[in-house]
C-alpha cells in the first residue's frame, strides 16, 4: 500500500511504502553513502546532499562499515553531519549499516561470522555516534559461515537494542530462504532484502524477488542507475569527474561499452517522450514492480539528487512503453 505523509521539513511529494509485511514506511527513494561521502570527497557537497534529501522526503540513509574511502570514513562523516544538522530529527530518520565485506585486516575483519558482525556493529555505532541503527544487514553470504551463525548474530543484535530491524544483502535464493526461515523461527523477521536491480541487471527476477515476497520481506534495490550507466552521464564519452573516470570509483571504464551506451541512447528517447530524464525513467522502471519497497540511489551533487527525486512525479508506465524498453534491453551486448 502506498501512502503519503510529511515530516516537518518536507515539501510534500515523496511516496512512502510499507516495507514488506511490516509497519515500517520507507520512502520510494533512499540515499546511499557508498560513494561521495568518504574522506576523499567534498564534505560541503556531502552535507548539502543529506540536507536536500531530507528536505525532499528522503528519510532513509544507507551506510556500511566499509564505505569511504578510507573504509569507515562515510560512517564517520555521516555521524558528524548528523550531530550538527539532524540530531533533533533522529525519530524521523531510518539509518542502516552493514557488515560482511573486508573492513579491517586480520582474520575477523571480513566475512559473515558472529565475531565480525558483533565487533563491526559496535565500531559502526562508535563511528556514527548513534545509539542504535534502524536496520542492520548481513552485507553478504560469504560462502562459508553457516547461515544460522550469521542470523543468530543478527537476532542477538536486535535483542541487545543495537538495531531495530535486520536485513540481508545479496544472498543467493537458497541461502536467502534459509535465512528467512531461521529468523522467523527465532522471533525476529527479516525486514528487508537488499539486491542490485536495474534495467541492465535483472538477476533478482530469477528467484530473490519471489522469495522475499513469499516470506514478507521488503526489497530495496541498490545501484538502480547502474552506477550512472542509466543516466545521461556517458552518452557523449566518459566525463573526467565521473565515477568511471575516478580512481576511487567502483565503476570501471571498461563497463562503458559502445553497446551499453547505444542502449542508454535509445532508452533516453523513450524517457524524453515520457517527459523524464533517463535517470528518472530508470528509477521509475525499478519501482514499477509492486514487490519493490524503495530504490537506494547514489549522487555526486545536489543537482543529480534533485533530478532523481523528480522521478516520483511519473512512476506509471503504459504497456507500449514497457514493451519498447524490453526490446531495447534484449538487444545483444
Ligand atoms: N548491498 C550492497 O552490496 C551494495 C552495493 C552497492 C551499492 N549499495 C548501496 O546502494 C547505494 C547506491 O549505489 P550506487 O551509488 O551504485 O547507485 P546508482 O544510483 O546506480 O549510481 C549513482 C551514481 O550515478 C551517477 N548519477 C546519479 N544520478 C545521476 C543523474 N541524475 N544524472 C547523471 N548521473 C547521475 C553518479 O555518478 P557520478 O559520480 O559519475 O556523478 C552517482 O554517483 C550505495 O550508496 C549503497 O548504499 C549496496
Amino acid at each position: 500500500m502506498d501512502t503519503q505523509f510529511a515530516n516537518n521539513r518536507y515539501d510534500g511529494r515523496m511516496p512512502y511504502k510499507y516495507c514488506g509485511n511490516s509497519g515500517l514506511l520507507l520512502p520510494s527513494i533512499s540515499l546511499g553513502l557508498w560513494h561521495n561521502f568518504g574522506d576523499a570527497d567534498d564534505q560541503i557537497v556531502a552535507r548539502d546532499m543529506l540536507i536536500y534529501a531530507f528536505d525532499h522526503g528522503i528519510t532513509h540513509f544507507d551506510l556500511a562499515n566499509n564505505y569511504g574511502p578510507a573504509p569507515g570514513s562515510a560512517e564517520r562523516n555521516f555521524g558528524r553531519i548528523f550531530k550538527e544538522d539532524f540530531n533533533s530529527y533522529r525519530d524521523e530518520i531510518i539509518i542502516s549499516s552493514k557488515a560482511g565485506h573486508e573492513m579491517w585486516q586480520g582474520p575477523y575483519g571480513n566475512g559473515s561470522s558472529r565475531k565480525n558482525l558483533i565487533a563491526s556493529i559496535d565500531q559502526s555505532l562508535q563511528r556514527t555516534g548513534l545509539e542504535y541503527f534502524d536496520i542492520f544487514y548481513s552485507h553478504r553470504y560469504d560462502g562459508i559461515t553457516p547461515v544460522e551463525e550469521t542470523m543468530q548474530a543478527l537476532v542477538d543484535i536486535v535483542h541487545q537494542g543495537k538495531a531495530l530491524y535486520i536485513g540481508i544483502s545479496k544472498y543467493p535464493t537458497e541461502k536467502q530462504i534459509e535465512a528467512y526461515k531461521y529468523l522467523t523461527s527465532h522471533g525476529v523477521r527479516c525486514l528487508i532484502s537488499q539486491y542490485c536491480y536495474n534495467m541492465l541487471d535483472r538477476k533478482i527476477e530469477e528467484g530473490n524477488l519471489e522469495a522475499a515476497d513469499s516470506y514478507g520481506s521488503g526489497v530495496i534495490a541498490f545501484s538502480p542507475l547502474a552506477q550512472g550507466l542509466l543516466t545521461d552521464r556517458y552518452l557523449n564519452g566518459i566525463p573526467q569527474n565521473s565515477r568511471a573516470a575516478r580512481s576511487t570509483g567502483f565503476l570501471q571504464r571498461s563497463a562503458v561499452t559502445p553497446e551499453v551506451v547505444a542502449k542508454a541512447i535509445s532508452l533516453n528517447e523513450i524517457a524524453k517522450r515520457r517527459g523524464q530524464t533517463l535517470a528518472q525513467m530508470a528509477l521509475a522502471w525499478t519501482l514499477r514492480d509492486r514487490r519493490m519497497t524503495s530504490v537506494i540511489i547514489g549522487s555526486s551533487s545536489v543537482q543529480q539528487l534533485a533530478d532523481n527525486i523528480k522521478a516520483v512525479n511519473n512512476l506509471n508506465f503504459q504497456n507500449e512503453e514497457l514493451e519498447a524498453i524490453e526490446n531495447i534491453l534484449k538487444q545483444k551486448e
